[in-house]
């Protein structure tokens, strides 16, 4: 994932897409098409930077009803009539793609912590389905494995020494911060949610409804605002609730401009020096770079995120959780 607001060349940005859509027929296709089509970039280019994202914009288009298929279904959605309501849902919705898969990385990162009570914020947290790691159980294909939690198993296959827990995390909090928190016991939130996974992705649809119920049973608290701007907030929250406050975000610094993206890397830094917090990051390469930056190598995929623990870069994992190389 490239940071959002960065992406001045829409053309190359398209192409990135593509290729990190590859594991959806449909969106690489519609991705791929999008980059070869100067008149569907042309009136791309007029949204905002932050809103020209492919996964936003085909979201819009099947929310207005565009099935799964051919490039030029979309092509004529983008250049005909319905444009105007498809871009104002672009302008009105968010990228607010929420994946549990992530907690096959978030898991282990926790783990290295030890074994205290852990308060957790979630920076970015959309609807907080990634709040509740003690809720599933895991398998690690190729490291291991953890069981008991009663709830669905989360699955991802696994390189490296991958620091298996032996229990299920403690958790006193669950606290999200978001722009616009989506509410599980709300319609039209969860058909948003739904139109976020990508076509072809049943499993994660699957996953997501799973996740769904997870949630309802006990709704975390959810702040609106901006990550930064509540971090405090939230922290205290969290704090109060007895157990060691850890702060989590997953491919949510993205969309950040590089001058937030540096305020929240100073803000955390500074509270992991004092010892206010643990700060666990999975984001894109680009995202924050003096994260990756203490890895020893870079992945070969572009597209895997940075998992880091305190400032130190520990693993790699696919964009939706689907690997995890411990470094
Ligand atoms: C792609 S979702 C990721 C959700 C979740 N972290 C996960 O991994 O499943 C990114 C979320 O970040 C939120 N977001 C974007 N900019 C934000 C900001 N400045 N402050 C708080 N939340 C923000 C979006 O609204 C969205 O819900």
């Amino acid at each position: 994932m490239l940071p959002l607001n960065d992406l001045t060349d829409i053309e190359q940005s398209y192409r990135f897409h593509a290729g990190e859509m590859s594991t959806s027929p449909c969106f690489h296709a519609w991705a791929s098409g999008v980059a070869d089509d100067p008149e569907v970039l042309g009136v791309l280019r007029e949204l905002p930077i932050g809103k020209q994202q492919a996964n936003l914009v085909f979201a819009a288009a099947r929310w207005h009803g565009l099935e799964p298929g051919p490039y030029e279904a979309l092509r004529e959605l983008l250049l005909g009539p319905e444009w105007p309501a498809v871009r104002e849902t672009i302008l009105a919705r968010r990228t607010q793609t929420n994946e549990v898969a992530r907690l096959t990385a978030l898991t282990p990162a926790l783990a290295t912590l030890g074994d205290e009570q852990l308060a957790l914020v979630e920076l970015g947290a959309s609807a907080g389905l990634c709040l509740y790691p003690d809720r599933y159980d895991y398998v690690w294909e190729g490291a291991g494995a953890m069981s008991g939690s009663g709830g669905p198993t989360l699955r991802t296959t696994a390189a490296g020494d991958v620091p298996i827990p032996a229990q299920a995390p403690r958790i006193t909090a669950r606290v999200g911060v978001d722009l616009n928190p989506l509410d599980v016991t709300d319609e039209d939130d969860v058909a948003w949610l739904l139109t976020l996974i990508w076509p072809g992705h049943d499993e994660r649809r699957d996953r997501l409804a799973a996740a769904i119920e997870v949630t309802r049973a006990e709704p975390p608290r959810l702040l609106a605002g901006d990550m930064v701007d509540q971090l405090d907030n939230a922290l205290a929250i969290a704090a109060a609730s007895g157990g060691t406050p850890v702060v989590h975000h997953s491919a949510a610094a993205a969309y950040l401009d590089e001058h937030d993206r540096l305020r929240l890397e100073e803000r955390m830094r500074t509270l992991v020096a004092a010892g206010r917090c643990h700060w666990i990051s999975l984001e894109g390469q680009r995202v924050i770079p003096s994260l990756a930056a203490t890895a020893p190598s870079a992945p070969k995929a572009d597209h895997q995120l940075c998992l880091a623990v305190d400032g130190q870069a520990v693993g790699w994992v696919q964009g939706h959780g689907v690997s995890l190389t411990w470094i």
